[in-house]
């Protein structure tokens, strides 16, 4: 039997792609889609693309009268939260991959996650170079104790830090918190130029026109230093498989979980 997903922000520039693929899948069936602008109207209407039947609602609300078995999260920040934790008290598993997310929300969110036994996967990025960055970032770590991180995005990108470099940071925090010469606390000057403190990283967020999503992370020894990067072009086919794969095995997990490893034999 296909998997039943309904998808909010089917129509943006990453769920739309999303979508394309999900109707080509065969073992995936897209049920619903949300979208204000769009609301009323068909998703395949909207999107030009005939495998596509499902209505679009204005709320994650009632698209999730729909009954589905995932619930994918592509909105923006401020919407995100209030969609997955309806998802949740709906009974779907749900996968986030709009960014934006802060901790206190990630808590709130696994609790009613484990609450309801549902599986909640987040991932910050789908990309497979970003899933690689992570590893080879993690394994520098657990060697080299100084590093900071840069985050680099399109200019009309509102959020701040990037949900990759926060979750880079998270991810890092667990190996060991790194060290700092000289603590933000006893700079002086402008503290703020040594960027925003998350999850113990410095992370440094370039806005400009000409990048689409870049994550570098420095680590630093005397007389050496190690540079890890991706970079992302202008589609958004690198989080299309790494999307769908974490909507086929969200259910086999509970409770929140980070990064999409989490259903990777790495
Ligand atoms: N995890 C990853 O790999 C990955 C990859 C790319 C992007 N992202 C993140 O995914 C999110 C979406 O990015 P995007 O570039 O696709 O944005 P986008 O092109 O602006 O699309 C946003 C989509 O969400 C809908 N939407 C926005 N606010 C809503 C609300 N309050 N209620 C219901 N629907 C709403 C929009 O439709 P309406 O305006 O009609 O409501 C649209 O369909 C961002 O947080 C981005 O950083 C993550």
């Amino acid at each position: 039997m296909a998997v039943k997903v309904c998808l909010a922000g089917a129509t943006g520039w990453a769920g739309s792609e999303l979508a394309r693929s999900i109707g080509k899948s065969t073992d995936l069936s897209l049920v619903a889609a949300v979208s204000r602008k769009h609301a009323g109207q068909s998703l395949g209407e909207v999107l030009a693309e005939s495998l596509l039947t499902c209505p679009i609602y204005q709320t994650a609300g009632e698209a999730l009268a729909n009954s589905c078995d995932v619930f994918v999260e592509y909105t923006k920040p401020e919407s995100a939260r209030a969609n997955v934790l309806t998802a949740l008290e709906h009974g779907a598993h749900v996968v986030i991959g709009t960014s934006g997310l802060i901790e206190s929300d990630f808590a709130e969110i696994d609790v009613v996650a484990h609450r309801q036994q549902r599986g909640v996967l987040a991932c910050g990025n789908f990309a497979l170079t970003v899933i690689l960055l992570q590893k080879f970032a993690e394994a520098a770590a657990k060697l080299i104790p100084q590093w900071e991180i840069i985050d680099y995005a399109h200019d009309d990108k509102i959020d701040a830090p990037s949900g990759t470099a926060r979750e880079l940071a998270a991810r890092l925090s667990k190996v060991r918190q790194p060290q700092m010469t000289v603590p933000v606390d006893r700079i002086v000057g402008q503290p703020e130029s040594r960027g925003a403190t998350q999850s113990g990283s410095q992370v440094h967020s370039l806005r400009l026109p000409g990048y689409v999503i870049s994550a570098e992370i420095v680590f630093g020894m005397p007389d050496q230093r190690l540079t890890i990067r991706h970079d992302s072009g202008n589609s958004a086919r690198p989080y299309v498989d790494g999307a769908l794969l974490a909507i086929r095995k969200v259910s086999t997990l509970v409770g929140l979980h980070r990064g999409l490893d989490a259903v990777l034999d790495l």
